[in-house]
């Protein structure tokens, strides 16, 4: 076990190359997938991972099919599958259950399909976090479907940091995904500052100006300067769509489009959501996002939503866009709180 292992450590620069069958378990392990072409990686098992399970970086047309990879729902930072600065990646019939996000598809990903992926618990399946660091290529032709989400904090998930600098993710669909007990189903977060410096952060006011430093605030922390004063994503994110999404929600807000104030999201379609929030109303929560929704399939008739509020033009983008789904809110069961 440990030399078949040892051979996927680093699996680097190889060409059309099957990996099939082998057992990882350990805590300082991961697969770290680089600079691979034409290849699958087939059968694999892993078992907590101190780090990310399985690295592709800038790989180009590698399957990952049928991989089984778990640790704790605590453990930090144990994405499954990551995803980054590669093209034409599969990741196909695997179940993944770890303490983060399941499949996240980091920056400089293009055309990437998700398929028949299992994943709980953990963070769901995610693109991002996007922006963190200085960069970063776009995103853009993304494919998560037939897939099936359990007892995780998050269903499918796009993230970008607060402040982060200009770049794109378009063209991303997530259809025919089933969840059970998730608590945010359906979220775009544009504000993903995870961690607790970032609550610390928002206590901090800085001075003016750039610096941050110790030497300002000498009994802190460094502190990212975004995270002290935070500033609207300059992540474009455009044509999502959301399609056949059921099943239910452990929170009362089924869907969370939070987009950045600088760069409202663009071409967001709903369309055949069927998600139940025990038995309180599942909400939505909408800001900046920009363009028609396509209708949400309600499960039970809906009484009227709650007069809303119409808030300044400052909100016009946003405030349009609730008040459409506002008719469509539908109004279910909820069991789990908190
Ligand atoms: C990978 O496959 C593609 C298409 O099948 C081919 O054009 C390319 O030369 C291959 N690359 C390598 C490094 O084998
Ligand atoms: C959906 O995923 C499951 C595995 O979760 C797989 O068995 C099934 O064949 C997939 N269906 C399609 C249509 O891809
Ligand atoms: C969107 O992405 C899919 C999957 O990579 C691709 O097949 C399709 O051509 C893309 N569409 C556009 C308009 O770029
Ligand atoms: C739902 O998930 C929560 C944690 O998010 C867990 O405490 C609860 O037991 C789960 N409920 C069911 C019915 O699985
Ligand atoms: C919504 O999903 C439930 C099962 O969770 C199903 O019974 C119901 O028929 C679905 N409604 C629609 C409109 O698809």
């Amino acid at each position: 076990m440990a030399s078949i292992y040892k051979a996927l450590v680093v699996f680097f620069a190889v060409a059309a190359a099957l990996l099939r069958g082998g057992h990882a378990h350990g805590k300082d392990h991961a697969a770290s997938v680089h600079d691979v072409t034409n290849s699958t990686l087939r059968g694999l098992a892993f078992v907590n991972s101190r780090g990310f399970h399985v690295n592709l970086r800038r790989c180009t047309r590698v399957v990952a099919e049928g991989l089984g990879i778990h640790a704790p729902a605590a453990s930090r930072n144990t994405d499954g599958v990551h995803v980054g600065h590669s093209r034409h990646v599969r990741i196909l019939d695997s179940v993944i259950g770890t303490g983060d996000d399941c499949v996240s598809v980091g920056p400089g990903s293009v055309d990437v399909v998700v398929s028949g992926v299992t994943c709980g618990p953990g963070h769901g399946l995610s693109v991002g976090s996007l922006r963190k660091d200085e960069g970063e290529q776009d995103v853009r032709g993304l494919v998560i479907r037939n897939c099936t989400v359990k007892g995780t904090t998050n269903g499918v998930r796009i993230k970008t940091w607060p402040g982060s600098p200009p770049s794109r993710a378009s063209n991303i669909t997530y259809e025919d995904i089933a969840m059970a007990n998730v608590t945010n189903p359906i979220i775009i977060d544009q504000r993903y500052c995870p961690h607790d410096r970032c609550s610390d952060a928002d206590k901090v006011t800085p001075p003016q100006g750039r610096d941050t430093s110790e030497r300002s605030q000498p009994n802190r922390i460094r502190l990212t300067p975004w995270c002290v004063r935070p500033q609207p994503s300059l992540v474009q994110i455009s044509d999502v769509t959301f399609r056949r999404i059921e099943g239910t929600s452990s929170g009362p807000l089924a869907v969370r489009l939070l987009c950045s104030e600088d760069r409202p999201c663009t071409g967001v379609h709903l369309d055949d959501i069927n998600l139940t929030c025990g038995d309180v109303p599942c909400r939505s929560e909408l800001s900046n996002v920009r363009g028609a929704l396509a209708p949400v399939v309600a499960q039970a008739p809906s009484p009227a939503p709650a007069a809303r509020r119409e808030e300044d033009d400052e909100a016009d983008v946003a405030s349009r866009v609730t008040e459409q789904l506002g008719r469509l809110t539908w109004w279910l069961p909820f069991t789990v709180r908190g």
